[in-house]
């Protein structure tokens, strides 16, 4: 067997010494032909491999450079060097992999984020990076383990699909028909999508939530977590073209319901990381920090990152309602000195982020979940509230970041919910299967969707969203 090795987190968590062992992993530095750093992605720290001064060739001296891959055998004894409690003293040294250290792009010093974006390849060999993507795997682990543990059943809701959940049209389109002009068309000159692979015109799904509520009408409580796609042309540091999403959805269920798991979700997913990646939340936070210097003082955020976790997995998130929002909006200092792009000057218009990040980051300075939102700017499944304006919706704001959930609850009700397609000009027809749930067996439900990278975004505390996804795809950027 090949992969007979310790992992470095392992080695340099246990105290226990003088034992022979193997380790395998990538070379960070080496000093004085004598001490490599190194790092096999179990953790930031480096295991110091102390290699004995003349027991290796030139040859192979040589061929210990950044980047490259080695195996070392040998003893773990105590360090006397500062910052580690072991190293491990080298018998014998093997090159798996060289790495010329010329041409290798990580050198052991610190890289710009824009940089490293175009090495996405590579750049999980970084401290930050590897922080990152250890976070993000224990979020997901912590997702399943929250679901699983109060019952929820994971569905998986199909990537192509005809519909168009949210009603936004920001889709892409799947087709096996050729583009140079030869596609089959119909009389009036449009598409025959009937000769199309799947015989009508189909599209990435920007949601997994109509499925989950067929699936939540017979098992009750169900979740998605898979890849969701929206051609919309944003370039901002919080949209991806491709992001993953989180869809619980929940039979015998009201808004409220919906807030409280949705809060208690969040907390869960936080606390787990918080209890299981410390050493990378420290780093992230020191990261941060350093960043937060480079900014002018008004805009530093007031706590660091772990102080700022800590605060909201034990406080109450805020609730208001969008009414009472726009009244704070409209009231504050900012509306009044025009500070806002987009002044709020009446009840009815949507939010934009600034005044999501004014309300969470200057107002109330922690999440909020706003609700009753007006149904002119909601989804058509969203339930009418009784006052004829408004929807049965939430958001839930975050700090730093803005919208992390967006939910609802249901419109259950087969009239209501025909008739608010019908205005919309929403086909019918086409989501007939939808309607059979209210045709047969309704009930009450709601559920709501999380933005995964936006919460690894607020957890991590990394500004920007396309170094939160291993290959972030964005308007003009899909590589690797
Ligand atoms: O608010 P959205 O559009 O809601 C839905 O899709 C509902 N079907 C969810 C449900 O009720 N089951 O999206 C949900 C969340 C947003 O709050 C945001 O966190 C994230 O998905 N999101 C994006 N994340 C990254 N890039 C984008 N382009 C995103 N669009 C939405
Ligand atoms: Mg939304």
């Amino acid at each position: 067997m090949f992969n007979k090795r310790t992992r470095i987190k392992d080695l340099l968590q246990s105290d226990k010494v003088n034992y022979q062992t193997t380790v395998m992993g990538w070379v960070r530095t080496f000093r004085n032909n004598q001490f490599i750093a190194l790092n096999d992605g179990s953790t930031n720290n480096n295991l110091q491999v102390v290699v004995a001064l003349g027991s290796l060739d030139e040859t192979t001296l040589k061929r210990i450079t950044t980047g490259a891959c080695i195996k070392a055998v040998g003893e773990i004894i105590p360090s006397l060097g500062k910052g580690q409690k072991v190293e491990l003293t080298a018998t014998s040294v093997e090159i798996l992999g060289d790495s010329d250290a010329e041409k290798f792009p990580l050198q052991p010093k610190k890289h710009s984020l824009e940089f490293l974006r175009e090495i996405a390849h590579l750049r999980f060999r970084t401290n930050t990076f590897g922080a990152v993507f250890r976070v993000r795997h224990s979020l997901a682990f912590a997702i399943h383990e929250f679901f699983n543990k109060k019952g929820f059943v994971y569905l998986h809701t199909p990537i192509v699909t005809a519909s168009d959940a949210e009603g936004a049209g920001e889709m892409f389109k799947v087709t096996t028909l050729p583009l140079d002009g030869t596609a089959p068309k119909n009389e009036d000159g449009s598409i025959n999508f009937k000769e199309d692979f799947f015989g009508r015109s189909t599209n990435l799904t920007v949601s997994g939530q109509l499925e989950g509520e067929l699936a939540a009408m017979a098992f009750s409580d169900i979740y998605t977590f898979g890849p969701t796609f929206r051609a919309e042309n944003s370039n901002t540091t919080r949209h991806l073209a491709e992001f993953w999403m989180i869809e619980p959805e929940m039979a015998f269920s009201d808004l409220e319901d919906n807030m409280n798991l949705a809060e208690e979700f969040i907390k869960y997913i936080i606390r787990y990381a918080m209890e299981h990646n410390k050493e990378d939340l420290e780093f992230l936070t020191q990261r941060l920090d350093e960043e937060e210097k480079q900014k002018p003082q008004n805009d530093r955020s007031e706590m660091g990152l772990l102080q700022k976790l800590e605060f909201v997995v034990n406080n109450d998130f805020e609730r208001i309602t969008y009414t009472e929002a726009i009244d704070i909006l409209k009231e504050s200092n900012h509306n009044k000195k025009k500070k806002f792009n987009y002044l709020i000057d009446k009840w009815g218009v949507d939010l934009q982020s600034e005044h999501e990040r004014y309300l969470v980051e200057k107002h109330f300075k922690k999440p909020v979940i706003l609700t009753n939102y007006p149904k002119e700017i909601k989804a058509f499944y969203m339930r009418q509230n009784d006052d004829g304006k408004t929807v049965a919706a939430m958001d839930i704001l975050a700090p730093g970041i803005g919208e992390i959930v967006g939910g609802s609850q249901r419109e259950e009700r087969y009239d209501k919910l025909t008739e608010r397609m019908t205005e919309m000009h929403i086909p019918l027809e086409e989501l007939d299967w939808y309607l059979d749930t209210r045709r047969f067996g309704a009930c009450p439900h709601a559920g709501f969707g999380l933005g995964f990278e936006r919460i690894v975004q607020f957890v991590t505390g990394m500004g920007n969203i396309r170094d939160v996804i291993p290959f972030p795809r964005y308007p003009k950027s899909a590589s690797f």
